[in-house]
């Protein structure tokens, strides 16, 4: 068994995915936003790469039974209902609808994954869901790979405290010894911060994007820790809550 953290979608091993639990992490915003999404009583979460993928796949769903969300670059795509603020996700919005999601990195990154054997989504509101499903996969004798989604391919901080903050809850786990650099840095990282992670996440690349497009307000919602015990896991393309 290994426990490795792909620090970008560029380090993640499609080859061995069948062998695999992969726990996506994109802090900022799209773990949290799914994350809420079902928290608030959406059916699903439909991840898709494109838009035209996005809009291929409404063209297939009740209306009144499905929401349009997309983001590229941080701000809602023209056409869409939501954008990828986990606060446009209420339950007046979503409950009892499939949403179908695109967004600039956190949905690449899950089309990215779907082989795996098992695939969950990972942030800082469901930590503790999201631990646990990483040591039953260890329990299983699956490797892990933590995926930070990152941003256009490149590493960013909020993700890798994020998947440096459960390196650290695994510690204890007798199978759960950091197999790579991603997963060493990560500890590091996280380690370092966590005495004011809040702080250290504003001062993140997307943060400042955040804010000047107008969604700072998010940044304090996808700091909170625990505020649901949901677990988004995937099944049949579609994620729901375990
Ligand atoms: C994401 O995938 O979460 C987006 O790229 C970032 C955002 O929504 O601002």
């Amino acid at each position: 068994m290994s426990l490795r953290v792909a620090l970008s979608p560029a380090g993640l091993d499609p080859g061995t995915l069948d062998r695999q639990a992969v726990l996506m992490i994109d802090v900022f915003r799209a773990s949290t936003t799914i994350v809420t999404a079902l928290a608030n009583g959406a059916r699903a979460v439909i991840p898709v790469a494109d838009k035209g993928e996005a809009g291929r796949l409404a063209a297939t769903l009740d209306r009144d039974m499905s929401v349009m969300a997309g983001e590229r670059g941080g701000q809602q795509l023209a056409g869409f209902a939501l954008g990828n603020s986990p606060r446009s996700f209420t339950p007046e919005v979503v409950r009892g609808r499939t949403v179908v999601l695109t967004t600039t990195n956190g949905t690449a990154a899950l089309v990215k994954a779907r082989g795996a054997e098992r695939l969950a989504v990972g942030a800082l509101a469901n930590a503790t869901a999201a631990t646990a499903f990483l040591a039953q996969a260890l329990d299983d004798g699956l490797d892990v790979t933590l995926l930070c989604a990152g941003w256009e391919g490149h590493v960013v901080l909020e993700d890798t405290l994020c998947a440096g903050l459960f390196v650290d809850r695994l510690a204890s786990h007798p199978r759960a010894t950091p197999t790579d650099d991603g997963a060493r840095i990560a500890s590091s990282l996280y380690r370092g911060a966590q005495a004011d992670l809040a702080r250290v996440l504003f001062v993140a690349d997307h943060s400042k994007r955040l804010i000047e497009v107008g969604a700072g307000d998010d940044l304090s919602d996808c700091a909170r820790i625990d505020v649901s015990d949901v677990l988004p896991v995937l099944r049949d393309s579609r994620i729901v809550a375990a």
